[in-house]
């Protein structure tokens, strides 16, 4: 596999194609970005824990039935994975009431939410990542109806796996993101699924271990995305 050139690069990775039309590399930078891109900061090791944390879950995920993108990792802050098209729609499931969800609602940061519920947003950071729901999407073509049906379902799925895995860590799955996109007419997940996606808190002490420790400005970021994957048993190559 021979890596090509940069077709993309977004805020904190980069997409180079490959001598195999199908297969692209994913490179993970040690760039941080918050607020849809208005805060960024250079973390020293974030890209080679995030792609290493990402190479952990993807295949538990793939383990546990989820149809990723993801192929291999290739190097401390490179993977290969599947050409996606990408549906421009953030999946989000909530455990916990957190960050928009409070701001939009009053709600108290910490409150339970029973049963989890699901959010969609356009991925526009010009629009600043805008609230849609399923009309949106099929009204503008985004998606078709059951493959709108497949992602949530697939969302929750990971939330069943994802909330257990972590809380055996002692730590809270609070809220997460996620992306699909379609290869050969099939939905699955693509993008990441890192600290710097989801919120988590230890079980006990509720302390932030995700990348609201870098929105508020609390420091000790990368440490925080190490603590989590060695509690999940993960030791890091830099
Ligand atoms: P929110 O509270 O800002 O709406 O975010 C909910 C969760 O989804 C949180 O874990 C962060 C993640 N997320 C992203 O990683 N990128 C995004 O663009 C959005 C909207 C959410
Ligand atoms: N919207 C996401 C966040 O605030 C990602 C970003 O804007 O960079 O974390």
């Amino acid at each position: 596999m021979e890596k090509r050139k940069e077709l993309y690069s977004g805020k904190a990775k980069s997409v180079f194609t490959t001598d195999d039309d199908n297969l692209m590399v994913l490179s993970f930078r040690d760039d941080t970005s918050a607020f849809d891109g208005k805060k960024v900061e250079q973390l020293a090791r974030k890209g080679a824990v995030n792609n290493q944390f990402n190479a952990f879950i993807m295949e538990k995920l793939a383990a546990a039935g989820i149809p990723t993108h993801f192929v291999r990792r290739l190097s401390s802050n490179e993977s290969l994975v599947k050409r996606l098209s990408m549906i421009p729609v953030e999946c989000v499931v909530r455990n916990i009431a957190a960050g928009s969800l409070c701001r939009r609602l009053g709600v108290e940061e910490g409150l339970a939410l029973n049963p989890p519920t699901f959010e969609m947003f356009l991925k526009n950071d010009a629009l600043g990542d805008p609230m849609i729901n399923e009309y949106h999407v099929r009204s503008f073509g985004w998606a078709e109806p059951g493959q709108i049906e497949q992602m949530k379902v697939l969302t929750f799925k990971v939330n069943d796996i994802l909330k257990q895995l972590f809380l055996d860590g002692g730590m809270l799955l609070v809220d997460y993101k996620l992306e699909f996109g379609v290869a050969d007419g099939e939905i699955l997940l693509g993008d990441e699924f890192s600290p710097d996606g989801c919120r988590l808190w230890d079980a006990e002490t509720r302390e932030k271990m995700d990348k609201d420790r870098f929105r508020q400005g609390l420091g000790g970021v990368v440490e925080a995305y190490e603590q989590v994957g060695q509690r999940l048993g993960m030791t890091f190559e830099y």
